[in-house]
């Protein structure tokens, strides 16, 4: 049975990505935290989700250590293709900004932390239950429960790092917070395939059936989503469906090179906007998707997961080594301002490149057919896609 302290400097409640960079991050700088996952290891490192990397996500985990799988196993890719009305324009990030995106799955960088933090002793508890928080406002504690015992830890921050369906999130309380939604009318259905992905670099179609995207994790597995219907299951979305869907959706090279096999798993994704204000209450913080959430469209959720923690992990240091609280107490509003820039962009992309009910050659329609028409024509506007896609400061 595994050791409980009493005490650490910091909990962390998630052991996803932000959870865990961020107890790696503390780690380096000498801060002790615990980490309560409330999964096996096995289950968070079963999850396919996210594959782009920012340039600057990139930097970081380089610089913290942890970048030699992903510079050996990932793809940097220098640009991206925009599909639409038949004809395929490449948004090249090099020529436009200087800097390129890393394609290596979120399962492989979560590996990566999981195997540091153990390497460097961090407590990782995975299936911890119950989590929940004691005197915010003074000396906090938290309680759970592991291995059929309970157990309760002071410390003397907390930090909410619980994903989308978060319940740290509801210790903000409802009078000091403000929530800020959009739901968007489709989901992503999304399969990986043992096959050679259909491109060297991703594809985001836009087309009349719908949106469609063409991403990769190796050279002979590949991620494909294609726009379902917002009650759509993955049942709804047999192989022979989802592959007829997907190469009716890619111009004609493409559509050509597209090898298909049984996929490996069928999923099916909502896309929202969902942004809670302000992602601190007394001494617990949030980061990640349990403070906001972004429609994939834009491949931003994880690279804001790993600005938060690094924007928390400097205040952290800060006041760990002068007893200042300055940047704690900034915490929130710098995440913020970098959140809603990926928010609108996540939003625009989205906007842009989906098909939505109701839409035939209305003005809606007229105008995503502009926007696009602008975009392959504008350098101006390619650079500013290039600029966002790649990933703006942290
Ligand atoms: P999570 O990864 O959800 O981690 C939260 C952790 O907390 C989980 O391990 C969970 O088990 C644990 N937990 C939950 N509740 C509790 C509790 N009560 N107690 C203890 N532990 C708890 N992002 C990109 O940047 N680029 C992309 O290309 C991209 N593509 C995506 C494609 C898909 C299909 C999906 C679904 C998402 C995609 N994302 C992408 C988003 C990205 O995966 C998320 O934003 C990212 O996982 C957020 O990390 P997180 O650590 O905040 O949350
Ligand atoms: C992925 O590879 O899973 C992926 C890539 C780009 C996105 C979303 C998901 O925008």
């Amino acid at each position: 049975m595994t050791e409980v302290p009493n005490r650490t400097q910091v909990v962390i409640i998630g052991g996803g990505p932000a959870g865990s960079l961020l107890s790696y991050m503390l780690h380096l700088e000498g801060i002790e935290s615990v980490v309560l996952e409330l999964f096996s290891k096995e289950h968070v490192l079963s999850r396919v989700r996210a594959g782009v990397i920012e340039h600057g996500s990139a930097r970081i985990l380089r610089e913290l250590g942890l970048g030699d799988r992903m510079d050996e196993e990932g793809f940097v890719h220098e640009g991206v293709n925009l599909a639409f009305a038949g004809e395929m324009m490449r948004v090249d990030f090099d020529a436009l900004v200087g800097k390129q995106v890393v394609i290596y799955g979120q399962t492989q960088l979560q590996k990566d932390l999981y195997d540091a933090i153990e390497d460097a002793g961090v407590l990782l508890l995975d299936e911890s239950g119950n989590a929940q928080l004691h005197d915010l406002d003074t000396a906090p504690t938290v309680t759970f429960e592991r291995e059929g015992r309970s157990h309760t830890i002071s410390c003397d921050y907390v930090v909410g790092c619980d994903g989308v369906r978060s319940s740290m999130r509801d210790y903000v309380p409802a009078e000091g917070r403000r929530e800020f939604e959009r739901l968007y009318p489709f989901v992503w259905v999304g399969v990986l395939s043992p096959t050679p992905p259909v491109n060297d670099e991703l594809i985001y179609a836009n087309h009349p059936d719908g949106f469609a995207l063409c991403s990769m994790r190796n050279e002979n597995l590949s991620r494909y989503y294609v726009q379902g219907a917002a009650e759509d299951s993955p049942d709804d979305w047999p192989d022979e469906r989802f592959w007829e869907a997907l190469e009716t959706r890619l111009p004609d090279g493409p559509a050509q090179r597209l090898v298909t096999a049984p996929t490996l798993e069928t999923i099916v994704t909502p896309l929202r906007s969902w942004v809670m204000e302000p992602m601190r209450h007394e001494r617990l913080f949030l980061a990640g998707d349990a403070a906001h959430v972004v429609p994939p469209t834009g491949a931003k959720g994880l690279n804001l997961a790993i600005s938060d923690v690094v924007y928390l992990a400097r205040a952290m240091t800060e006041f760990y080594s002068s007893g200042s609280t300055r940047k704690l107490d900034g915490y929130s509003d710098t995440a913020l301002a970098r959140v809603w820039k990926a928010v609108r962009f996540s939003w625009w992309m989205t906007q842009t490149m989906h098909r939505f009910p109701g839409m035939s050659d209305d003005f809606d329609r007229r105008l995503q057919e502009t926007e696009l028409e602008y975009l392959f024509q504008s350098e101006n506007a390619q650079k500013s896609l290039a600029e966002n896609y790649v990933g703006l400061a942290i």
